[in-house]
């Protein structure tokens, strides 16, 4: 058999509601116009071999003086834990084909490009489990309709993480726009709007291995801190669940008016719901901050945010207005991945 699949997802932001939609309060989520594509094509020996290429690496950091006299080894990361959980979810979603459709191993070859950075809340292991499922029950020739792709990849997710909102599959499927109410997707047409996301991804040299190891569980590690919290302050953190409840609801109609400014201030105070809940790191916070003197509309983190502990490492999104280039610019000083991104792409592409 000599034939070649070729699945491609995009990326996603989540504009508003992170954390609080585990709670079934109402979020509002995008691609982007950065991809994962999964190739799939027969290979000699029986069993399946995976590869796993050009993700984007950045901030990379080398700290000479504390190496002094020692042998200097140049290492692109501290710990490259990160990529290789994302071979986690590959394992999970042929397992789970295996077990539930009867898909052969008669030898396959996988290979992932990627253009969605990892553990930056951009949905790179949604984006993995849905592209990898596609191409594969394509390829094995799996009967089934796109919305069985996507529950089949949200199953894969919770079982490789423990627990995932619907709305990383969803995005990658579809594309778009999503909205989450009560735990129901539904889809949203709006318009295109021009962001620009910034990452910090550079594990510092002065954090713990094993902290770093724990990177691919980010967002698990970040879910249960809010558990553990609200178990404490619970009527103060459910009325901060309400109010971003509300602030979903209006950023809808904000972009639905092209009303900007509205849409910007909401998202200032998004971000500083989510810091009441502990998932704003200093390296985050600051370049939200940034953003905004620089005359940011709005900023905010997005995804599950970080913690200091985890190296800082995650993402912020911005509405720049007139301010694209200096906050580019700023981000890119603060060691910052800093990209232009459109909302509302194409969803799951199948190429045979
Ligand atoms: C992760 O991208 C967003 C969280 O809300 C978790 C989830 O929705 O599964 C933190």
């Amino acid at each position: 058999m000599d034939k070649k699949i070729r699945a491609s997802v995009p990326a996603k932001v989540i504009l508003f509601g992170e954390h609080f939609v585990v709670y079934g309060k109402r979020a509002l989520a995008a691609a982007i116009n950065r991809r994962l594509a999964v190739e799939v094509s027969s290979r000699e020996k029986r069993g399946y071999h995976v590869k796993i290429e050009n993700i984007p690496t950045f901030g990379l950091e080398l700290d000479l003086e504390a190496r002094k006299g020692r042998d200097r080894k140049v290492l692109p990361y501290k710990d490259y834990s990160a990529a290789s959980k994302a071979l986690a979810y590959v394992k999970g979603s042929v397992e789970y084909l295996e077990e539930r459709y009867g898909i052969g191993d008669e030898g396959v070859e996988i290979e992932i490009k990627s253009e969605i950075p990892l553990s930056a809340g951009l949905g790179s292991s949604a984006a993995t489990c849905v592209a990898t499922i596609a191409a594969l029950k394509e390829y094995f020739g799996v009967k089934g309709d796109v919305e069985r792709i996507r529950s089949d990849a949200h199953s894969v997710e919770k079982e490789v993480q423990g627990a995932a909102s619907p709305i990383d599959t969803a995005i990658s499927t579809y594309g778009g726009y999503v909205l989450v109410e009560r735990n129901e997707v539904k889809r949203m047409q709006l318009a295109e709007l021009n962001l620009i996301v910034g990452c910090v991804g550079s594990i510092p040299l002065s954090m713990d291995s094993t902290k770093a190891s724990d990177l691919g569980l980010k967002t698990k590690t970040l879910v249960a801190g809010v558990k553990d919290k609200r178990e404490i302050f619970t009527s103060i953190f459910d009325s901060i669940f309400d109010a971003s409840d509300e602030i979903t609801a209006r950023a809808v109609r904000a972009i639905e008016d092209g009303d900007f400014v509205t849409l910007g201030a909401l998202m200032n105070i998004n971000h500083g719901l989510l810091d009441a809940i502990g998932v704003v790191p200093r390296r985050l916070s600051e370049l939200a901050k940034v953003s905004q003197e620089l005359g940011a509309l709005g900023a905010k983190v997005t995804g599950a945010g970080g913690s200091d502990e985890m190296g800082g490492v995650g993402s912020v999104l911005v509405l720049p207005g007139e301010a694209g280039d200096s906050i580019q610019a700023a981000m890119k000083i603060a060691g910052a991945l800093a990209m232009d991104v459109k909302t509302g792409g194409e969803g799951l592409k199948i190429e045979t």
